[in-house]
């Protein structure tokens, strides 16, 4: 491999990358050559160390940012579409209380997916009880699978590092020394993965921070060269680097939270031939921003499947109202996907591609050949979403959709009885209780602000939203104001972290034409937006 050569593919890829992060399909980039392998080499995605740090050990808004940087490898390592994705440890900033999301982005990987333990995950010292959390999240702590004959032996370094596990070190060693001679005699070729680096730069270099202790160093670098390992991937560093063991590639690649070096943050793509030259290119993935925006707006509005009050049903003006207010979330009620008196429009979908927003629909019931409920537009795409059924003579639903930073809920409140109502309250109450990061959950709950819904909604929410507006109108075009008109759409913060929220502003928008219903818009902004 020449440096030129790399250069050139490093462009490639990083282009390729970026375009694939802004929805371009892949085109064949990643074909394969017959016996080649492909490996995406991913370290320290360590969510939680990620800027703005603000001198903490972890934020809530670092890990978002790594959270949303390794959301992009993985949609561009499922584009490439290696033969193995190989992560070589720290998954998280401070343990397994922050590995919350792990499971579910494990299953996002197209390819297999082999993880090394960090010692941010497992700890300097590493423990049984830190190995156990360890596993219940990933599985295993050391493992080695094989792909196109090539056996990945992913071990735990930490059991390397001075600790008092004794007995889960000497097991563990017996497995790598194992493993190392069953893939010689099966004759595999070998790739060691695990998180600490022998060393740095120098076979012999002190024991640090950075390295595995000389003490079994070289015993074990040369057992790997015996057992005919053609690489060795590594990590911890937060930074790339390629040195020798003899004739073992040691090989470091850049992280997606922090790289020091004025590196980028992305991946790499270990592409091996069969006669086993390899390149080893760098996938940029920082590309758009990662940090969400602390202020922004959220609106709510009850859209009544698009009828305005001159009874036609026109997206394009609700999309208008919607856009006017360039909230960065609209949770939307009466929303229609499909039904015959709306023309067999999903209605959810339409609205996004008007306001270039994504959408999620959450169905409340069957109606007409399609389905009624409610909606989110949101301009993130959404990491997942759930529903809670909610009780009412016609059923009603909670729409919970996750983001990297926040979750957001939707829901439309039975018009019919009271008690439907405080029954789903209970419920809203028990679907986010426990939820680590702010919740922010609109709708129209068909209740008035002195009603007893509104009071058992208050005991666990902070409504952020304009509650003197009359959100009802009711109004015919040119006709007299209704005699009933009052609140009953709300936007509210769960009360946990409403305390780091503060409202810019509030409004109920004076708009009769759209909907039944004005659209009520509340722009936030949180505590750390203003440090
Ligand atoms: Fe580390």
């Amino acid at each position: 491999m020449t440096n030129e050569f790399m250069f050139s593919r490093r462009g490639f890829l990083a282009a390729f990358g970026s375009a694939v992060a802004y929805g371009a399909t892949a085109g064949g980039v990643a074909k394969r050559r017959d016996g080649e392998i492909l490996i995406a080499h991913c370290t320290d995605p360590q969510f939680g160390l990620g800027p703005p740090r603000a001198g903490k050990l972890m934020t809530e808004e670092g890990y978002a940012h790594d959270l949303n940087r390794c959301l992009s490898a993985i949609e561009i390592i499922n584009a490439l579409d290696p033969d193995l994705v190989c992560i070589t440890g720290d998954m998280t900033q401070s343990g397994m209380d922050v590995a919350r999301d792990w499971p579910r982005l494990l299953k996002m990987y197209h390819p297999p997916v082999v993880v090394a333990p960090g010692n941010h995950d497992v700890g300097n010292r590493v423990t049984a009880a830190a190995v156990k959390r360890f596993q219940a999240v990933f599985g295993y702590d050391y493992t080695a699978v094989t792909v196109k004959g090539w056996r990945v032996i992913s071990a735990n370094s930490l059991y390397w590092w001075p600790n008092k596990e004794e007995a889960l070190c000497a097991a563990h060693e017996k497995w790598f020394a194992d493993e190392l001679a069953g893939a010689k005699a099966r004759g595999e070729k070998v790739i060691v993965a695990t998180h600490v680096p022998p060393f740095v730069k120098d076979p012999d270099e002190a024991d640090s921070h950075d390295n595995q202790p000389l003490a079994g160093r070289r015993a074990r670098l040369d057992a790997c060269l015996a057992a005919g390992a053609k690489f060795y991937l590594a990590g911890h560093t937060h930074r790339y680097a390629e040195r020798m063991y003899g004739s073992l590639p040691i090989l470091n690649a850049e992280t997606t939270s922090v790289t020091g070096g004025g590196r980028p943050l992305g991946f790499r793509l270990l592409r091996i031939q069969p006669d086993g030259s390899y390149t080893y290119d760098f996938v940029r993935v920082d590309q758009g921003p990662a940090v969400p925006k602390q202020k922004f707006g959220i609106m709510s509005f009850n859209i009544r499947h698009g009828q305005g009050m001159d009874g036609q049903v026109d997206l394009e003006r609700t999309a208008a109202a919607i856009k006017r207010e360039k909230p960065r979330f609209a949770g939307l009620s009466e929303v229609a996907r499909r039904t015959k008196r709306t023309g067999g429009v999903n209605q959810a979908k339409t609205l996004a591609t008007l306001t270039g927003m994504h959408s999620t629909f959450g169905r409340a019931i069957d109606l007409q050949g399609g389905q009624y409920g409610v909606a989110l537009l949101s301009l993130d795409k959404p990491f997942g979403s759930r529903q809670v059924p909610l009780p009412g003579k016609e059923p009603r639903t909670l729409l919970l959709v996750e983001f990297p930073d926040c979750v957001v809920g939707v829901t439309h409140l039975s018009v019919s009885a009271p008690e439907e109502r405080r029954e789903s309250v209970d419920l809203i109450k028990a679907a986010i209780a426990g939820e680590k990061k702010p919740v922010f959950l609109m709708g129209d709950w068909n209740a008035r602000p002195n009603s007893d819904v509104l009071t058992a909604m208050r005991s666990f929410l902070t409504v952020v939203s304009d509650e003197t507006g009359r959100t009802f109108h009711g109004r015919k075009v040119d006709g007299p104001a209704a005699e009933q008109e009052y609140c009953i759409d709300y936007i509210a913060i769960d009360s946990a972290h409403a305390p780091k929220w503060r409202v810019s502003s509030r409004k109920t928008v004076p708009d009769v034409i759209t909907s039944d219903h004005k659209p009520i818009v509340a722009v936030i902004e949180s505590a750390d937006a203003r440090r």
